[in-house]
């Protein structure tokens, strides 16, 4: 990787400094996120070929706000400020910053200049997004106004000779329709970025950055067979080799297949290099639910069994050095944790595990990419497209898709029916525009015919939904037809059932799983 590339993006705690990170490697240029505690001496050792200030809940007037000295602004290297960055850098340089007297939120029809490299084939009217209380009444001085608003007279300003450029609004949201472009034209223009990254440079550069963490250290990965966790795992075994020990708990309530489908890939006959052992609990797991009714008590006894399984395995294995966990980004901002407090959130992660565990370190490959980025990750690594394209799958599994007591019989049935539904929508080319779906099994029995024999069996609920963030979702139209052939192909395989139902509630006020 060319290192020479590197962006750096230094974070004043807004709520999008990410996306900023995210839109500079959509452009190819590597970038890497630090803390506005980080030292200047530091910045310039990485030799940076360009630094973004991104936005903050602050006032940069206010008296211990987060700032940096003059001597920033003039290393030579080219700086854009966004939002609170932007400010920043009007206030340091000699600028006035103020209350604004409107306060801009949402999208704002912005007038640019462009002859300005920075919206370089940006219209000239453009809509941004803007969320601000303060607002640049005066430019610092050599700086040139190159975009307003009707109430923002600096919406952006440039001091070309020094290439320094300030955004009072967010080009990083989507919702700024240039957004990217302005990016681009930042770091590619401006910076003179060649765009050289690619996401085999993210697996490049993480694996020579674990080699020199674990050093000779021995590492422990709980493996799920979700999506994120085999990323880690595939991208730890290209660095450290058999030093990665992964246990796979296999709690029986795996979607059909499951189980076998990620030993094939990890374990002795697949591709990657690292100690594999799958644990079959599924015993265990049945006799710690039978009779048990209660959600929230199933979720709980899912989760604890989880930690004894794990916590013998790790005994036999002993002390090892490093504890890895496929944390990624969004992980990090739901539970409202970021920057320092990560380790917090990777003990809250695994559910206490690090009390049991005798481990030095937490190690989080995965913690700066966004899912889809993850998976282009996995793509590189060589994991299958079956696994990298697997949908969010819950830590409690089956066990909340089953309607009250768990047994090994109504397990088999929501497997069987929960295949068949996934095939039938794969077949129908549905798979990746379907945010998630899934088989239920409802804990209601109900009358049919069949043949001409009386039933008296389970009803399966099938749901699938669209969902931008998890926290709504609208339940999804699938065809008529579609769903008339999963109901057909159910009643007639799977044994046990008599009856099918369709789940049209969104969320809220329903939840995707169901319990
Ligand atoms: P709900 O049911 O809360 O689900 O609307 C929202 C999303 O989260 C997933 N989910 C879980 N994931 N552990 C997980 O790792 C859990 O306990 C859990 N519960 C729900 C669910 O599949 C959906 O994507």
């Amino acid at each position: 990787m060319d290192r020479k590339e590197k962006v750096i993006v230094i974070d004043f705690g807004g709520q999008y400094n990410q996306l900023v990170a995210r839109r500079v490697r959509e452009c190819n240029v590597y970038c890497e996120i630090y803390s506005y505690k980080t030292d200047l001496e530091q910045i310039k050792a990485m030799n940076p070929k360009g630094i973004i200030l991104t936005g903050g809940p602050n006032s940069c007037y206010e008296e211990g706000a987060p700032t940096y000295q003059e001597e920033l602004f003039s290393l030579g290297i080219p700086v854009l400020g966004l939002c609170y960055g932007a400010q920043l850098m009007m206030h340091v340089l000699g600028g006035r910053v103020e209350k604004a007297p409107v306060r801009e939120y949402g999208k704002i029809q912005v007038s640019v200049d462009s002859s300005s490299p920075l919206f370089d084939d940006v219209s000239e009217t453009t809509v941004c997004w803007m969320s601000h209380n303060d607002y640049i009444s005066q430019a610092a001085l050599g700086f040139r106004i190159i975009a307003h608003t009707a109430d923002c007279p600096v919406a952006a300003a440039e001091c070309a000779k020094k290439k320094l450029y300030a955004i009072q609004f967010h080009p990083e949201v989507l919702h700024t329709v240039e957004g990217t472009k302005m990016l681009y034209n930042f770091v590619r223009g401006v910076c003179g970025c060649a765009g050289t990254w690619r996401m085999d440079s993210f697996v490049e550069e993480s694996v020579k950055q674990i080699r020199e963490k674990v050093g000779g250290g021995k590492v422990l990965l709980a493996l799920s067979g979700g999506v994120d966790s085999s990323v880690a795992a595939g991208l730890l075994s290209r660095a450290i080799g058999k030093q990665l020990t992964c246990v796979f708990v296999d709690h029986g309530l795996l979607r059909k297949d499951e189980g076998d489908e990620v030993e094939a890939v990890f374990g002795q006959d697949g591709d990657f290099d690292l100690n594999f052992i799958r644990v079959n609990a599924q015993e265990r797991y049945y006799a710690k639910l039978a009779g048990v009714t209660e959600p929230e008590r199933k979720r709980k006894i899912i989760g604890e069994e989880f930690i004894r399984v794990f916590e013998e395995e790790a005994k036999k294995i002993g002390a090892v050095d490093f504890l890895a966990q496929g944390t990624i980004y969004p992980d990090v901002v739901e539970s409202g944790l970021g920057g320092e407090s990560a380790v917090i959130k990777s003990h809250h992660n695994v559910g206490g595990l690090p009390d049991y565990v005798d481990f030095k370190e937490i190690i989080e490959p995965l913690r700066d990419l966004f899912k889809d980025e993850v998976r282009k990750a996995g793509l590189e690594l060589g994991i299958p497209e079956k696994l990298v394209y697997r949908q969010p799958f819950p830590g409690p599994g089956l066990g909340i898709r089953i309607i009250g007591e768990v047994t090994a019989e109504k397990v088999r049935i929501v497997q069987d029916a929960d295949a068949i539904y996934r095939e039938e929508i794969a077949k129908a080319g549905l798979d990746r525009s379907i945010g998630q779906y899934f088989a239920a099994l409802t804990n209601m029995r109900s009358v049919g015919v069949m043949g001409d024999e009386r039933t008296y069996d389970y009803a399966v609920a099938l749901r699938a939904v669209n969902t931008v963030d998890f926290m709504t979702a609208e339940s999804a139209e699938v065809p008529f037809e579609v769903l008339q052939m999963v109901m057909s192909r159910i009643i007639n395989e799977v044994r046990g059932v008599n009856r099918v139902f369709y789940d049209l509630t969104s969320k809220p006020p329903g939840t995707i799983e169901f319990e």
